[in-house]
């Protein structure tokens, strides 16, 4: 069979795409959107496991592959339909090759192939994390470069210096734990369900954040991060303090973990002379942070650029952006592409 877009683009000319469908299957979301001209979300649909994994208190990879594939197919179609388009309208399939679960990862690699090639259309795989970065900066249209993006997930925890789109720069990152993975932890111990940052994030409210002197790990110069110290410190706390009510310490823990991203991003802000910073990541929607990171940047003169929660956590319309990006930039990627779970980002030295 000859797909003539497909052929015509795979080889590797930029390619400028009006309409561009983005998939996410790389963890427990199954989500599709249609972005125009790389800018404006037509649509954004995300459709969550957490109901599926919540009894399991974690994602458990191969029910999150089945659901892809049980969900992929109607998200696009509502996708399509929520942007009053249908699939001939479609100039490009973007979609997530890695990092994430490989199984997951492949449902929606092996949809968009499909689609693209059915449309006639070029195919991009994109980077999760670079998805995220773009999504720190798609409702900022005046962004002015070099900026400091702090990316905070389940899966990762790094600080970049991006000198422009597809230039990152890596400050630091977790030694360890990614912040997401902290707070569910935390939370799974604390008995609060799964997953933990909305949940900790809510009852962090109700609770005294200094009621516990949690550490602060790697607080040098350095612009590393630790979390795993501050979750055992959590369990040996409540071992000691059993009566300890669990909104103090579900806050006392947010308020290390706020306090060391929040003082790190700042000081990698000055040092790169910065002209704002920005989140991206699920962590991102944590409303401690995002207040923290705000009056930090307002009185280092500085900006401070927040997604919108839902563009902080996993979405299509954030694959989309980084893949009119790459397409625009790289072109298209073969069709022999695969996944890659253990895919980082491309840094400049
Ligand atoms: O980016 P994301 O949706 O998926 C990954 O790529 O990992 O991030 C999910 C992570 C989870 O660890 C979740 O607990 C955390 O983001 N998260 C939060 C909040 N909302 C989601 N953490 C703290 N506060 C929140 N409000
Ligand atoms: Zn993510």
């Amino acid at each position: 069979m000859t797909v003539a877009g497909a052929d015509v683009a795979v080889a590797g000319a930029p390619f400028a795409a009006h309409r561009v469908l983005g998939i996410e299957t790389s963890c427990d979301e199954t989500a599709a959107a249609v972005l125009l001209d790389g800018r404006h979300i037509a649509s954004s649909v995300v459709s969550s496991q957490i109901d599926l994994h919540a009894r399991f208190g974690g994602v458990v990879p191969e029910l999150a592959g089945r659901a892809h594939v049980d969900l992929l197919t109607p998200v696009v179609a509502e996708a399509l339909a929520e942007a009053d388009l249908t699939g001939a309208d479609i100039d490009a399939v973007a979609v997530t090759w890695g990092p994430g679960l490989v199984g997951s990862l492949l449902v929606g690699v092996s949809g968009a192939k499909a689609l693209a090639m059915a449309w006639g259309v070029p195919f991009v795989g994109v980077n999760h994390l670079e998805a995220h970065l773009f999504a720190s900066t798609l409702e900022q249209p005046d962004l002015e470069p070099p900026l400091v993006v702090l990316l905070v997930s389940g899966g990762h925890t790094f600080l970049v210096e991006l000198e422009a789109p597809g230039r990152y720069r890596l400050l630091g990152q977790t030694i360890d734990d990614a912040a997401g993975e902290a707070f569910d932890k935390v939370a799974r111990y604390l008995g609060l369900g799964y997953p933990g940052g909305p949940v900790i994030d809510a009852i962090s409210a109700e609770g005294d954040p200094t009621a516990f002197a949690f550490p602060r790990a790697l607080p040098g110069a350095t612009y590393d991060f630790s979390f795993s110290g501050l979750k055992t410190s959590v369990v040996r706390t409540v071992e000691r303090h059993p009566e300890a009510a669990t909104a103090d310490v579900a806050a006392s823990f947010q308020e290390a973990v706020v306090d060391v991203l929040v003082a790190k991003t700042m000081r990698a802000a000055e040092h790169v002379g910065a002209t704002g910073v920005c989140l991206a990541g699920g962590v991102a929607a944590n409303s401690l942070l995002r207040s923290r990171i705000s009056e930090a940047a307002a009185s280092a003169g500085i900006a401070a650029y927040l997604p919108s929660r839902a563009m902080c956590t996993d979405n299509a319309a954030m694959v989309a952006a980084a893949g009119w990006w790459r397409l625009a930039h790289d072109g298209p990627s073969p069709l022999s592409l695969g996944a890659d779970p253990n895919l980082f980002l491309d840094l400049i030295a």
